[in-house]
């Protein structure tokens, strides 16, 4: 993906002051240029949301407990609500919007679908984007492996069970085997 959006204006809400005239903050979003003049207080969940449109980054918490707000930064998991648009500067994200391909859901997103890993669905974001990087160092991961990985985020739904079959599922997968038949959600 190479197109470059390039997003000059400032919001009214977020630009600096006549005492603080704010910063240009660029990023790469899921492939795609940003350039924006901001407030240097934006948070990088407001900066994906509100001015890159990638809503699939969710707000719970708003202070660093929930997850669902985890974005990969230049590859590492980073809770967006927690970082300022301005610690991204220059680096490369991943929202949820970004492990698609087109219509094409990745292993892990399919896996989720097939184990009923979410149900309303407000967490799902974050999990999978946690996930991603558990799986990228740990190919192979236990169960009480998934569990650790996972710890961090909160779901208020599922129980945690179905999202663990899950990702054994995707795992299996991603490591070109087929998934194990013991799944404590396949019934
Ligand atoms: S919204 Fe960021 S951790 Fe909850
Ligand atoms: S699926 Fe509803 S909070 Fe996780």
């Amino acid at each position: 993906m190479s197109a470059t959006t390039e997003i000059g204006s400032t919001d009214s809400d977020d630009a600096g002051n006549a005492g603080d005239p704010g910063m240009t903050v660029r990023m790469t979003v899921n492939g795609q240029s940003h350039a924006r003049h901001i407030d240097p207080r934006r948070t990088l969940s407001d900066f994906l949301r509100k001015d890159c449109g990638t809503t699939g980054v969710h707000l719970g918490c708003e202070h660093g407990v929930c997850g669902a707000c985890t974005v990969l930064l230049d590859g590492r998991t980073a809770r967006s609500c927690c970082t300022l648009a301005a610690q991204a500067d220059g680096a490369d994200v991943t929202t949820v919007e970004g492990l698609a391909d087109g219509p094409e859901l990745n292993p892990l997103q399919e896996a989720f679908w097939k184990h009923h890993g979410l149900q309303c669905g407000f967490c799902t974001p974050g999990f999978l984007i946690v996930i991603q990087e558990l799986l990228a160092e740990n190919p192979d991961p236990t169960d009480e492996e998934i569990r650790e990985g996972i710890s961090g985020n909160i779901c208020r739904c599922t129980g945690y069970q179905f999202i663990v079959d899950a990702v054994r599922d995707a795992a299996a997968i991603l490591r070109g085997e087929q998934p194990s038949a013991a799944s404590g959600s396949d019934h």
